[in-house]
Protein backbone atom coordinates (compact mmCIF):
# COMPACT_ATOMS: atom_id res chain seq x y z
CA UNK A 1 0.00 0.00 0.00
CA UNK A 2 2.66 2.46 1.22
CA UNK A 3 4.98 1.81 -2.13
CA UNK A 4 1.69 2.32 -4.26
CA UNK A 5 0.93 5.56 -2.06
CA UNK A 6 4.57 7.16 -3.13
CA UNK A 7 4.01 6.10 -6.47
CA UNK A 8 0.57 8.43 -6.59
CA UNK A 9 2.77 11.09 -5.11
CA UNK A 10 5.18 11.17 -7.63
CA UNK A 11 3.48 10.81 -10.20
CA UNK A 12 1.26 13.57 -8.62
CA UNK A 13 3.89 16.31 -8.11
CA UNK A 14 5.21 15.13 -11.56
CA UNK A 15 1.39 16.59 -12.45
CA UNK A 16 1.92 20.02 -10.76
CA UNK A 17 5.54 20.42 -11.90
CA UNK A 18 3.80 20.60 -15.33
CA UNK A 19 1.05 22.52 -14.86
CA UNK A 20 3.06 25.34 -13.55
CA UNK A 21 5.44 25.08 -16.44
CA UNK A 22 3.30 24.86 -20.03
CA UNK A 23 0.58 27.36 -20.34
CA UNK A 24 -2.45 26.39 -20.27
CA UNK A 25 -3.73 28.06 -23.22
CA UNK A 26 -1.21 29.18 -26.55
CA UNK A 27 -3.73 31.20 -27.69
CA UNK A 28 -3.57 33.68 -23.61
CA UNK A 29 0.16 33.81 -24.06
CA UNK A 30 1.54 37.48 -24.71
CA UNK A 31 3.35 36.24 -27.56
CA UNK A 32 0.18 35.36 -29.26
CA UNK A 33 -1.26 38.71 -29.15
CA UNK A 34 -0.46 40.54 -32.34
CA UNK A 35 1.18 43.77 -32.26
CA UNK A 36 -1.77 46.84 -33.03
CA UNK A 37 -1.29 47.67 -36.62
CA UNK A 38 -0.44 51.08 -36.49
CA UNK A 39 -0.25 53.70 -39.24
CA UNK A 40 3.54 54.75 -40.50
CA UNK A 41 4.48 58.93 -39.75
CA UNK A 42 3.36 60.48 -42.17
CA UNK A 43 6.31 62.03 -44.24
CA UNK A 44 8.60 64.15 -41.98
CA UNK A 45 11.93 64.81 -43.62
CA UNK A 46 14.74 62.73 -42.47
CA UNK A 47 14.70 61.49 -38.76
CA UNK A 48 18.11 62.81 -36.72
CA UNK A 49 20.51 59.93 -35.98
CA UNK A 50 21.02 59.34 -32.19
CA UNK A 51 24.14 57.41 -32.37
CA UNK A 52 27.35 57.37 -34.50
CA UNK A 53 27.06 55.11 -37.28
CA UNK A 54 23.72 54.40 -36.90
CA UNK A 55 21.71 53.36 -39.96
CA UNK A 56 19.32 56.07 -40.63
CA UNK A 57 15.47 55.60 -39.88
CA UNK A 58 13.37 55.48 -42.79
CA UNK A 59 10.79 58.74 -42.40
CA UNK A 60 8.71 57.76 -44.96
CA UNK A 61 6.00 54.42 -45.43
CA UNK A 62 7.29 51.44 -46.39
CA UNK A 63 3.62 49.59 -47.48
CA UNK A 64 3.82 47.89 -49.93
CA UNK A 65 7.26 47.88 -50.86
CA UNK A 66 8.77 44.80 -51.69
CA UNK A 67 12.67 43.43 -51.09
CA UNK A 68 12.89 40.08 -52.19
CA UNK A 69 15.33 37.39 -53.95
CA UNK A 70 14.17 39.43 -57.44
CA UNK A 71 13.28 42.70 -56.81
CA UNK A 72 14.56 45.35 -54.45
CA UNK A 73 11.93 48.56 -54.72
CA UNK A 74 13.80 50.91 -52.27
CA UNK A 75 16.51 51.04 -54.59
CA UNK A 76 14.00 51.82 -57.65
CA UNK A 77 14.15 55.57 -55.65
CA UNK A 78 17.48 54.80 -53.96
CA UNK A 79 19.81 53.78 -56.32
CA UNK A 80 22.42 56.12 -57.72
CA UNK A 81 21.46 56.23 -61.31
CA UNK A 82 17.90 56.60 -60.47
CA UNK A 83 18.07 58.96 -57.06
CA UNK A 84 18.80 62.48 -59.56
CA UNK A 85 15.58 62.50 -60.61
CA UNK A 86 13.52 60.80 -57.39
CA UNK A 87 14.71 63.37 -55.13
CA UNK A 88 15.60 60.44 -52.60
CA UNK A 89 19.02 60.49 -50.44
CA UNK A 90 21.32 58.10 -52.93
CA UNK A 91 22.85 54.80 -51.17
CA UNK A 92 25.85 55.67 -50.40
CA UNK A 93 29.48 54.47 -51.34
CA UNK A 94 29.57 51.64 -47.89
CA UNK A 95 26.83 50.12 -49.14
CA UNK A 96 28.87 49.10 -52.63
CA UNK A 97 31.60 47.62 -50.77
CA UNK A 98 32.59 43.93 -49.77
CA UNK A 99 33.71 43.35 -46.41
CA UNK A 100 37.27 43.35 -47.95
CA UNK A 101 36.84 46.79 -49.20
CA UNK A 102 36.82 46.28 -53.01
CA UNK A 103 33.76 48.08 -54.84
CA UNK A 104 30.54 45.70 -55.85
CA UNK A 105 28.98 46.71 -59.19
CA UNK A 106 25.32 47.30 -57.85
CA UNK A 107 24.82 46.97 -54.22
CA UNK A 108 26.74 45.07 -52.04
CA UNK A 109 25.06 41.77 -50.99
CA UNK A 110 26.02 42.93 -47.30
CA UNK A 111 23.26 46.07 -48.04
CA UNK A 112 20.51 44.40 -49.71
CA UNK A 113 17.94 43.64 -47.17
CA UNK A 114 17.80 47.32 -46.20
CA UNK A 115 14.90 46.71 -43.87
CA UNK A 116 17.71 44.65 -42.18
CA UNK A 117 19.19 48.30 -41.20
CA UNK A 118 16.62 50.38 -41.86
CA UNK A 119 13.41 50.73 -39.94
CA UNK A 120 10.33 53.50 -40.37
CA UNK A 121 9.05 54.37 -37.19
CA UNK A 122 5.40 54.45 -35.75
CA UNK A 123 3.54 55.82 -32.59
CA UNK A 124 3.29 53.05 -30.22
CA UNK A 125 3.16 51.76 -26.67
CA UNK A 126 6.08 49.80 -26.62
CA UNK A 127 6.26 46.53 -24.57
CA UNK A 128 9.22 47.60 -23.01
CA UNK A 129 10.03 50.83 -21.91
CA UNK A 130 13.47 52.07 -22.51
CA UNK A 131 15.51 55.05 -21.34
CA UNK A 132 17.73 55.91 -23.81
CA UNK A 133 18.82 59.11 -24.04
CA UNK A 134 21.10 60.62 -27.11
CA UNK A 135 23.95 62.13 -26.70
CA UNK A 136 22.71 65.25 -27.68
CA UNK A 137 19.57 64.98 -25.28
CA UNK A 138 22.10 64.06 -22.53
CA UNK A 139 24.65 67.04 -23.18
CA UNK A 140 21.65 69.20 -22.88
CA UNK A 141 21.65 70.72 -26.44
C1 LIG B 1 9.06 56.55 -54.10
C2 LIG B 1 10.47 56.71 -53.81
C3 LIG B 1 11.05 55.99 -52.60
C4 LIG B 1 11.01 54.64 -52.32
C5 LIG B 1 10.39 53.51 -53.14
C6 LIG B 1 11.76 54.47 -51.09
N1 LIG B 1 12.21 55.68 -50.62
FE1 LIG B 1 13.33 56.01 -48.97
N2 LIG B 1 13.26 58.03 -49.28
C7 LIG B 1 12.66 58.65 -50.36
C8 LIG B 1 12.78 60.09 -50.22
C9 LIG B 1 12.26 61.13 -51.21
C10 LIG B 1 13.47 60.32 -49.01
C11 LIG B 1 13.86 61.67 -48.39
C12 LIG B 1 13.06 61.98 -47.16
C13 LIG B 1 11.61 62.18 -47.44
O1 LIG B 1 11.25 63.08 -48.20
O2 LIG B 1 10.75 61.45 -46.86
C14 LIG B 1 13.76 59.01 -48.45
C15 LIG B 1 14.44 58.80 -47.28
C16 LIG B 1 14.88 57.55 -46.83
C17 LIG B 1 15.79 57.33 -45.72
C18 LIG B 1 16.43 58.41 -44.84
C19 LIG B 1 17.83 58.73 -45.27
C20 LIG B 1 18.49 59.70 -44.32
O3 LIG B 1 19.63 60.10 -44.64
O4 LIG B 1 17.93 60.06 -43.28
C21 LIG B 1 15.96 55.99 -45.60
C22 LIG B 1 16.83 55.25 -44.60
C23 LIG B 1 15.14 55.35 -46.63
N3 LIG B 1 14.50 56.34 -47.36
C24 LIG B 1 15.04 53.99 -46.78
C25 LIG B 1 14.19 53.38 -47.70
C26 LIG B 1 13.94 51.96 -47.74
C27 LIG B 1 14.56 50.93 -46.82
C28 LIG B 1 13.05 51.74 -48.77
C29 LIG B 1 12.45 50.42 -49.21
C30 LIG B 1 11.68 49.68 -48.21
C31 LIG B 1 12.77 53.03 -49.38
N4 LIG B 1 13.46 54.00 -48.69
C32 LIG B 1 11.96 53.24 -50.48
C33 LIG B 1 12.05 58.01 -51.43
C34 LIG B 1 11.79 56.65 -51.52
C1 LIG C 1 24.04 46.29 -42.84
C2 LIG C 1 23.21 47.47 -42.58
C3 LIG C 1 22.64 48.22 -43.76
C4 LIG C 1 21.93 47.74 -44.83
C5 LIG C 1 21.54 46.30 -45.13
C6 LIG C 1 21.58 48.89 -45.64
N1 LIG C 1 22.06 50.04 -45.06
FE1 LIG C 1 21.80 51.94 -45.72
N2 LIG C 1 22.96 52.66 -44.21
C7 LIG C 1 23.52 51.89 -43.19
C8 LIG C 1 24.35 52.74 -42.35
C9 LIG C 1 25.12 52.28 -41.14
C10 LIG C 1 24.26 54.05 -42.89
C11 LIG C 1 24.96 55.33 -42.39
C12 LIG C 1 26.45 55.27 -42.61
C13 LIG C 1 26.81 55.12 -44.05
O1 LIG C 1 26.64 56.06 -44.81
O2 LIG C 1 27.27 54.01 -44.41
C14 LIG C 1 23.39 53.97 -44.04
C15 LIG C 1 23.01 55.03 -44.84
C16 LIG C 1 22.04 54.98 -45.82
C17 LIG C 1 21.45 56.14 -46.49
C18 LIG C 1 21.75 57.59 -46.14
C19 LIG C 1 22.62 58.24 -47.12
C20 LIG C 1 22.75 59.71 -46.82
O3 LIG C 1 23.48 60.35 -47.55
O4 LIG C 1 22.12 60.21 -45.87
C21 LIG C 1 20.55 55.68 -47.40
C22 LIG C 1 19.68 56.49 -48.32
C23 LIG C 1 20.57 54.23 -47.32
N3 LIG C 1 21.48 53.84 -46.37
C24 LIG C 1 19.79 53.41 -48.09
C25 LIG C 1 19.84 52.02 -48.06
C26 LIG C 1 19.10 51.17 -48.97
C27 LIG C 1 18.15 51.64 -50.05
C28 LIG C 1 19.42 49.87 -48.65
C29 LIG C 1 18.99 48.61 -49.34
C30 LIG C 1 19.37 48.50 -50.76
C31 LIG C 1 20.34 49.94 -47.49
N4 LIG C 1 20.57 51.26 -47.20
C32 LIG C 1 20.86 48.83 -46.83
C33 LIG C 1 23.34 50.54 -43.02
C34 LIG C 1 22.72 49.68 -43.90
Amino acid sequence: MRKYLTLFLTIFAGVAVANTQVAKDINSTVESVPPAYTNPVKDAGNIPTTFPHQPPLVPHSIRGLQVTANVNQCLGCHSPDVAPTTGAPRVPESHFMTRDGQRTEGTSPRRYFCLQCHVPQAEVNPIVQNKFDTIREHQGK
